[in-house]
């Protein structure tokens, strides 16, 4: 079988375990050829492939981004572009795909199954918020990026008696703030799934001060807003994708803290820090596992599907099912973060 590779969305670190694990035991265990689309979605529609071959993949296994290369960019959104990634599979004879991506990736995945050519799909966010799966690939190493900058923003927030606000990444979703927040000891939490209430920030960051701290630190998913209805006047500025205009929430946070409370307040935006580097054991073996899972489902015949994280296991769950569904922090974790403030 002759199988396209390609890696959609925002990078991740791991995805070069995705690819090397597809050329691997596509080409050994299966004798498929395997073939890669540079720059996502794009590089099908405009024909830019290459051959992947045991050679090519040879120590990526460590290294973050991907070989591939990626683009925000969407073939159902875009005027012929579902008619060009028919004519370029034709072209380059592809028999089938794997897509590497986040939601929208998967989306366009299915809309371009649904045209006959077998696709499966490999779930990839740090913002972790694909539903289906227990974790994206990507997440665990942001997670483990942000924790190690709460830690060291600790020690500076007790040596200077500030609060300081650390932002993270996270749109829809406060996985990455819920996770850094309770393994770095963070007073506050805050995430797109509980919007805050600026009072009661003021509040319970003047009591703590009186009491019996002299610092605070506060993660922020990027994608937190104001409740309705309360004291801070606020809303959330994205660019043409979806992605959130860093740093905007942070900012805006310490201002109202400051002018609230009058203590020294600084922000730290961590940015793509978290999404770029050496990717974490967890995501390689991720990674890894679910290169191995989308190469035996296309060579079982499968299509439709997303590998997903289920437990202990890998399982494949039809991308019918992803449509229009996200996952959310449950209210279990967010009680763990929000009670040991
Ligand atoms: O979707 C993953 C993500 O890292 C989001 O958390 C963030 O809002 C966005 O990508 C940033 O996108 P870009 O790299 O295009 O600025």
């Amino acid at each position: 079988m002759r199988i396209g590779l390609l890696t959609g969305g925002g990078d991740v670190p791991g995805l070069n375990a995705v690819i090397r694990a597809v050329v691997k035991h596509g080409t050994s265990t299966y004798g498929h050829t395997v073939v890669g689309f540079r720059n996502g979605w794009r590089g099908v529609v405009d024909g830019d492939v290459q051959d992947l071959t045991r050679r090519d993949i040879r120590n990526v296994l460590a290294v973050g981004g991907t070989m591939l290369g990626t683009a925000r960019f969407h073939p159902h959104a875009s005027d012929g572009g579902l008619d060009a990634v028919r004519a370029t599979l034709e072209a380059e004879k592809i028999e089938a795909l794997i897509c590497v991506g986040g939601d929208g990736t998967m989306h366009a995945a299915h809309k371009v199954a649904e045209s006959g050519i077998k696709i499966v799909g490999i779930p990839k966010t740090i913002d972790n918020d694909v539903w289906g799966t227990d974790t994206s690939i990507g997440f665990d190493t942001a997670v483990t990026v942000a924790t190690e900058a709460v830690d060291r923003i600790h020690t500076t927030a007790e040596s200077h008696n500030r609060v300081m606000i650390v932002e993270v990444m996270g749109r829809h979703a406060g996985w990455i703030a819920v996770h850094a927040g309770i393994a770095g000891g963070a007073e506050l939490v805050l995430t797109p799934e509980v919007p805050f209430d600026i009072e009661a920030i003021e509040k319970f960051l003047k009591h703590r001060h009186r009491a019996h701290a002299s610092f605070s630190i506060i993660v922020v998913a990027e994608g937190a807003v104001p409740a309705e209805g309360t004291a801070m006047e606020y809303t959330t500025q994205v660019g043409k994708f979806g992605e959130i205009i860093a740093g905007a929430v942070g900012e805006r946070l310490k201002q109202e803290i400051e002018r609230r409370t009058g203590f020294d307040t600084r922000v730290t935006v961590l940015g793509h820090v978290q999404r770029g580097g050496t990717p974490t054991a967890t995501d390689r073996i991720l990674g890894s596992r679910f290169g191995v899972a989308a190469v035996d489902a296309l060579s079982e015949g499968k299509s439709s599907v997303m590998t997903a994280l289920r437990g202990e296991d890998v399982v494949l769950v039809p991308m019918e099912e992803l449509a229009g569904r996200a996952k959310p922090v449950p209210e279990d974790l967010l009680r763990v973060a929000s009670v040991l403030a």
